[in-house]
């Protein structure tokens, strides 16, 4: 979800309106704890859908610009409700998605919709974080991640093992809100580490990523969201 989306009246809105009234106290701390970490009751029962909700948008640009061909193998790190990653793994005929994520409200939620789909064969859903991944070298045809940089404990060492996963010529697409829209809503002081287009194109050609495509789109309410694709070097 991006920060400039709560302000929309989106379902979360009315939910923290209801919570304040009662509370009295400000639940954006909270919220952003949620939106970095899904947890608890509140993450298990609402995240999900809120995330696949507001960010659906941003989730069709990076598809668009990541464009993983059929028979791809794909790797989502962050999926959150998971909205994304069912898109992709319907669309692949030959190919598999797998999906990692730190928390585990999202990973059970994903597995069961997974399961309520139909999609098992295509998807594989893995508990852990993007600084250390679970998968052997030159693994993955494409990778992608939406909204979730800003909560990497260090965005290098996250695009180092991403390069170490891709294969070479493979593709890479991260989807985030610009410095201006998290800066606005006060995120940044919530512990949201934003970063410019040109720190990401800076981390891409310091791992091996050949910068190759910024999408963007202004969103409103939402500011400006950007989707910038890197191709591992060969
Ligand atoms: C704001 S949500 C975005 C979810 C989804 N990608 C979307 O755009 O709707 C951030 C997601 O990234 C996950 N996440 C946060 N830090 C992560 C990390 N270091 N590695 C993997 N996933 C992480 C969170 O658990 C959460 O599900």
């Amino acid at each position: 979800m991006t920060p400039m989306a709560l302000t929309q009246r989106q379902p979360i809105d009315r939910i923290r309106d209801v919570l304040h009234q009662v509370s009295n106290v400000s639940l954006w701390p909270f919220i952003a704890r949620q939106l970095a970490r899904p947890q608890g009751i509140f993450g298990r029962l609402f995240m999900g859908r809120l995330l696949d909700r507001a960010n659906a948008a941003d989730n069709r640009l990076v598809y668009d610009t990541l464009k993983p061909d059929a028979d791809a193998r794909v790797l989502e790190i962050g999926f959150g409700g998971g909205s994304l990653l069912f898109e992709i793994a319907r669309r692949l005929e030959s190919g598999r998605i797998d999906g990692i994520d730190i928390s585990p409200e999202m990973l059970a939620a994903a597995d069961k919709k997974m399961l309520g789909m139909g999609l098992s064969d295509s998807i594989g859903l893995h508990l852990g974080g993007v600084d250390a991944l679970p998968f052997t070298d030159a693994s993955f045809d494409c990778a992608c991640s939406v909204h979730t940089v800003y909560f990497w404990p260090d965005l290098q060492r996250g695009i180092s093992e991403l390069a170490r996963v891709i294969k070479p010529g493979g593709r890479l697409v991260l989807g985030f809100s610009s410095v201006e829209a998290i800066a606005e809503n006060g995120l940044t002081d919530r512990g949201f580490k934003a970063f410019s287009a040109e720190q990401i194109e800076a981390a891409y050609l310091a791992h091996g990523f050949e910068p190759d495509r910024l999408n963007t789109i202004e969103r409103k309410g939402a500011g400006k969201i950007c989707a910038y694709r890197g191709i591992r070097s060969l």
